[in-house]
């Protein structure tokens, strides 16, 4: 009987730190990412992407070009024509020119590694993430972001989604007394429209989402095999049992 009202209080006391944890949030919901990272015509946009917006100030050290072409169908040719543009070897990783204590001291802080960003962070974060840019003139670089608050990245795909600032409500709206977001304001139109912007981030998405973990889609099909063999198997010992069993009883 003890037990059992210690786990009421356990889960009510729980439940309302979940609860309270919400409120907090400042009214943010991430809003799924639904990347595929079997769609090899959106890993090759997100590589080229990733290649033009994004490799001059972060690596992705863990992934050779070589790789890549064989991953995402693209021949050697279409490698260095999309992919390749600074002479590099195929035998190469995706690392880039910038000295970490340069980038360091002009940022702020250094550009992590993206290698292995979808794995720590998630790919749902990092949809909402480069969707979370907005005009603030108070932060330093004069951009902030909604899930990063005075990130030290710059808004990179501004000319494509266009400048936005952010409302956000009077203070002491939320239980913990902090602004709640409400909703961005357009300051000047990018050349894609919200709906293609979007795709574009989902393309970038599903490429982190593939070189955290480039052979995702391998041990998936295995994993099927190998349980499929287990079925087959299990079958096959069931009936070698009756067979060896069958005159005993
Ligand atoms: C001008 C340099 C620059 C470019 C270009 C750039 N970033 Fe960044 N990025 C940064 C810096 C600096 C940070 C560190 C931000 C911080 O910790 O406040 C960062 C951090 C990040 C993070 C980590 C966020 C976190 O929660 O810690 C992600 C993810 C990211 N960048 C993705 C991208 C992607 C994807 C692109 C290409 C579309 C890109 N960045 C282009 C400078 C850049």
């Amino acid at each position: 009987m003890k037990s059992k009202a210690a786990l009421f209080v356990f889960c009510v006391a729980f439940g309302s730190a979940v609860l309270a944890q919400h409120a907090g949030d400042g009214g943010l919901h991430l809003e799924p990412a639904n990347t595929d990272v079997s769609d090899t015509a959106s890993l090759q946009r997100g590589a080229k992407y990733f290649v033009n917006y994004c490799l001059g100030c972060h690596s992705a050290q863990y992934v050779r070009y070589n790789r890549l072409g064989a991953d995402l169908d693209l021949t050697e040719a279409q490698l260095v024509e999309n992919i390749m543009f600074t002479g590099e070897r195929p035998f190469d990783t995706m690392t880039n020119a910038m000295n970490p204590v340069d980038a360091a001291r002009w940022f702020g802080v250094a550009p992590p590694d993206l290698s292995l960003i979808s794995r720590s962070r998630g790919t749902d974060y990092l949809y909402n993430f480069l969707r979370g840019f907005y005009k603030d003139e108070s932060a330093l670089s004069g951009t902030n972001n909604l899930w990063l608050a005075n990130t030290a990245m710059p808004h990179v795909l501004w000319e494509l989604q266009g400048i936005r600032t952010a409302v956000f409500s009077e203070p002491g709206a939320d239980a913990a007394g902090l602004p709640q977001f409400e909703h961005f304001e357009p300051v000047s139109p990018g050349t894609l429209n919200e709906e293609e912007y979007d795709e574009l981030v989902r393309d970038i998405v599903t490429f982190l989402d593939y070189i955290g973990e480039p052979m995702q889609l391998e041990r998936r099909a295995l994993g099927v095999r190998v349980i499929g063999f287990l079925l087959i198997f299990l079958l096959i010992a069931y009936m070698l049992k009756r067979e060896v069993w069958k005159d005993v009883h």
